[in-house]
């Protein structure tokens, strides 16, 4: 199983049968609250029926259509429909079928632009620590977890990584963005004196770092990265895998924290999560160089699921959701209460941080001593029996409800949480 604990799962299976609106439900009819849109993705709650029906009627339409040398409308409708939610000329659209593999087809993309303007000495790729930018080896080789380097090995070649931007010692219980951190994009120039900056294709970072424990970018940080990158012929790429579609009240955090990226990955909210799609957002420019250069095919590069009918239907369905309840405003709308009850908890028993922006906040507990994430697994499963789903990495609590939680719902959710971390070892 991904991700899981397997004899443990054997031994304790929680298992999840059915889910509308802001609640999965058990086998055995026990209700939980979703308090993290499954895996950061239901952005616009379970089961909506509009999407239920895009997906049922396309399937009966036109179930599969090749999109090597062959495309079908929808892909283009939505292509132009996640254009259109892009910051800047980012409206040129490839898709694939996870976050994973829009990473993959971003950091091609990026050699393939250098290459097909004729520079190609530019193929080292810079990530950071603590990065997650998924499973596949492109995305393991630019992140920065460690488990994926203990496991899998070093990766591609020709990676290096920045410095992450978390500081308890400065920074924490910030509510939105950090004032300290800024200067830790200046590493930047640290790598680029030490590979040479025409070596370097792409830097590649979450605009704020959700999977590895909510990370918030310092006030003044991404605008600096943005800088250096322009200074020295360099992409910037933002995976905004979780951030996309108005987790953090508008369409991108590019939008949000007014910083355009070369190029943009997505994922999870782009369907609502009813089915598979990741998509990279890239700039004019880049499209222009790349399909300019020679004849033939000029990305060599694909999926056979590239564009699925279902997936279009089901996006098409959800952008349309999105925008006729306004749930990126609704999120931005809810941000004020959402930090103040998340930030209630600032006294419970072992909480050493609290950080939130948009829809996600981060408590971070600290760890049990010589048995770092127990905490956190302690917590998820006592909140689960409970009725509550949250996320835990390590002994870090993530919680990105579904947009249109009400108030009253992330004051539950505060309540089950004090409860709970207040009889945890
Ligand atoms: C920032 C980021 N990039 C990529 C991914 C990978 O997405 P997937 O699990 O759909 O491959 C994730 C997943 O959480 C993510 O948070």
């Amino acid at each position: 199983m991904p991700f899981t604990d397997n004899r443990y799962f054997k031994a304790n299976p929680r298992l999840l049968a059915s889910a509308s609106g802001m609640f999965y439900q058990t086998p055995e009819g026990r209700e939980i609250l979703d308090g993290t849109a499954g895996l950061w993705c239901v952005n616009a709650g379970h089961g909506r029926s509009r999407i239920v029906e895009a997906i049922r009627d396309q399937a009966g339409r036109l179930d599969f259509a090749p999109t090597f040398q062959l495309g079908h409308p929808l892909a283009f409708e939505v292509a132009a429909r996640v254009g259109a939610l892009m910051p800047a000329d980012l409206d040129r659209i490839f898709f694939a079928n996870s976050g994973s593999e829009a990473v993959d087809t971003a950091l091609k993309i990026a050699l393939a632009y250098h290459r097909a303007r004729g520079d190609s000495t530019r193929t080292r790729l810079i990530g950071r620590e603590r990065g997650y930018h998924g499973t596949g080896f492109g995305g393991i080789s630019v992140g920065g977890i460690v488990s994926n380097r203990r496991t899998f090995g070093p990766g591609l070649p020709g990676t290096d990584h920045l410095p992450h931007t978390h500081d308890i010692a400065r920074n924490a219980f910030t509510r939105g963005q950090p004032a300290h951190g800024a200067a830790r994009a200046d590493a930047l120039e640290g790598l680029i004196a030490l590979h040479g900056a025409e070596t370097i294709a792409a830097v590649i970072v979450e605009p704020l770092a959700g999977s590895t424990g909510v990370l918030v970018p310092p006030a003044g940080y991404l605008q600096r990265l943005r800088d250096i990158c322009d200074a020295h012929g360099i992409l910037l790429i933002f995976d905004e895998v979780i951030t996309g579609f108005g987790r953090i009240g508008a369409a991108t955090a590019a939008e949000r924290f007014g910083v355009t990226p070369d190029i943009i990955t997505l994922a999870k909210g782009i369907t609502n999560a009813a089915v598979p799609m990741g998509a990279v957002a890239c700039r004019r420019g880049i499209y222009d160089t790349v399909t300019h250069a020679g004849t033939g095919i000029e990305l060599f590069h694909g999926y056979t699921y590239s564009a699925h009918p279902l997936a279009c239907a089901a996006a098409l369905a959800t952008l349309a959701l999105y925008q006729d309840e306004a749930l990126f405003a609704r999120a931005r709308s809810l941000e004020g209460h959402f930090e103040a009850a998340v930030h209630g908890l600032a006294g419970a028993p072992h909480v050493i941080d609290i950080r939130n922006f948009g829809l996600v906040a981060g408590i971070e507990m600290a760890p049990r001593r010589g048995a770092p994430g127990a905490r956190g697994q302690d917590l998820f499963r006592a909140l689960f029996d409970t009725g509550l789903l949250i996320r835990v990495t390590g002994d870090i609590v993530a919680l990105s409800p579904p947009l249109i939680v009400e108030a009253a719902q992330i004051d539950t959710m505060m309540a089950m949480i004090g409860a709970a971390l207040s009889k945890l070892p």
